[in-house]
């Protein structure tokens, strides 16, 4: 388990976000100084990952109050919902921002000077991270057990798509985090990544970080899963997720979908990876999930270099959501979740 990589760092009132673009190539860190850099920092994927999205906005909220006069609950509303436009789908980033809102309103409310509030989500921020390895671990807990019963006392053959792990997450992941605790405990045979097209997190993000960790792996496209699924190459997968519904459906990064309808298929158990501040129980279904659509330069092109031809069009949905009814359970810091019994969810979640 790596817990000294940190894709944000605060130092000395300063926010910098680890460039996952460069990643692996280059390690090198963006300074950000207000909520606009922040905010663009989000969008470009500069940071990227539901849980560190947010985490990233709390400080870009602390950064926007330091640079404030005077605070109204107006413009505190309005500074929000520019942050928790930075990106659609995760819900963390609204989850993080509004409890945000929460400090702003009672501190305006009490007259207290935006230095106070500034230090208030400054702490908030750290506290959000550090809390979030202790929940991270749990899910590992939880994710191990399962497989333990279900699949006993030999080593595993897990697959997993996009990247969870200490890059999202700032500390050992979600999904990746289950892989990472099983492999800790010399439970892992192999982890099969997938290559994520079109942005490559697989490639670049989660081999990077199987790779310092060294457990054994091999880069997949997702093309593959149909073949290595039935030619019994899997014993269960591990995703993570950008927004769950009050009935289980689950918005996670383009192509998970089509990976859990496979699992299905071929009786793989598929497992969704996630702390309470991914779930949207306000929606009843997956319907009600924003899409977030990005550049088609991310299918057409690839680090500036052109693939397609001159003025091809693509179309770039970044996630997709998957029913419910293919999902084998829902891990989150409170508990399993069978998503085949819907009242469960929110049930567990709000405990
Ligand atoms: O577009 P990204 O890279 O920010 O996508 C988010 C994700 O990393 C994944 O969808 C992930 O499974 C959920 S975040 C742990």
């Amino acid at each position: 388990m790596n817990q000294s990589y940190k894709p944000i760092i605060w130092k000395d009132e300063k926010l910098f976000l680890l460039d996952q673009r460069l990643l692996p190539q280059t390690e090198t860190f963006v300074e950000v100084n207000d909520l606009k850099s922040c905010a663009a920092a989000i969008t470009d994927m500069v940071v990227r990952g539901a849980p560190c999205i947010g985490f990233t906005a709390i400080y870009g909220m602390a950064l926007w109050v330091k640079n404030q006069t005077t605070l109204s609950l107006e413009s505190c509303r309005a500074a929000c919902d520019e942050m928790i436009n930075a990106r659609p789908t995760a819900v963390n980033l609204s989850f993080e921002v509004n409890r945000c809102f929460e400090f702003m309103m009672s501190y305006v409310k009490e007259g207290r000077s935006a230095a106070e509030l500034y230090k208030k989500l400054v702490e908030f921020g750290h506290q959000q991270i550090n809390e979030s390895h202790n929940k991270n671990t749990t899910m590992a807990q939880i994710g191990v057990k399962e497989l333990m019963g279900r699949i006993g006392d030999r080593k595993w053959r897990l697959m997993t798509h996009c990247n969870t792990g200490f890059l999202a997450c700032g500390s050992l992941g979600t999904a990746l985090g289950v892989i990472s605790y099983a492999n800790s405990l010399g439970k892992v045979e192999y982890v099969l990544a997938d290559e994520t097209r079109p942005y490559m997190q697989g490639t670049r993000l989660t081999a990077f970080e199987l790779a310092k960790e060294n457990i054994p792996y091999s880069i997949v496209v997702e093309g593959a899963a149909s073949y290595l699924l039935s030619h019994n190459k899997v014993d269960a997968i591990f995703v993570g997720a950008d927004r769950i519904a009050a009935n289980g459906d689950t918005a996670n990064k383009v192509g998970t979908s089509t990976l859990a309808i496979v699992a299905k298929h071929y009786g793989v158990p598929f497992y969704v990876v996630a702390p309470v501040s991914s779930f949207d129980t306000s929606i009843p279904d997956g319907k009600h999930i924003e899409i977030e659509m990005r550049p088609m330069t991310e299918i057409t092109e690839l680090r500036g270099i052109k693939l397609a031809p001159e003025g091809a069009q693509a179309i770039n949905p970044s996630f997709d959501v998957t029913d419910h009814q293919f999902i084998t359970g829902i891990i989150c810091e409170k508990g399993f979740i069978n998503p085949q019994n819907p009242s469960e969810l929110v049930k567990v979640v709000n405990s």
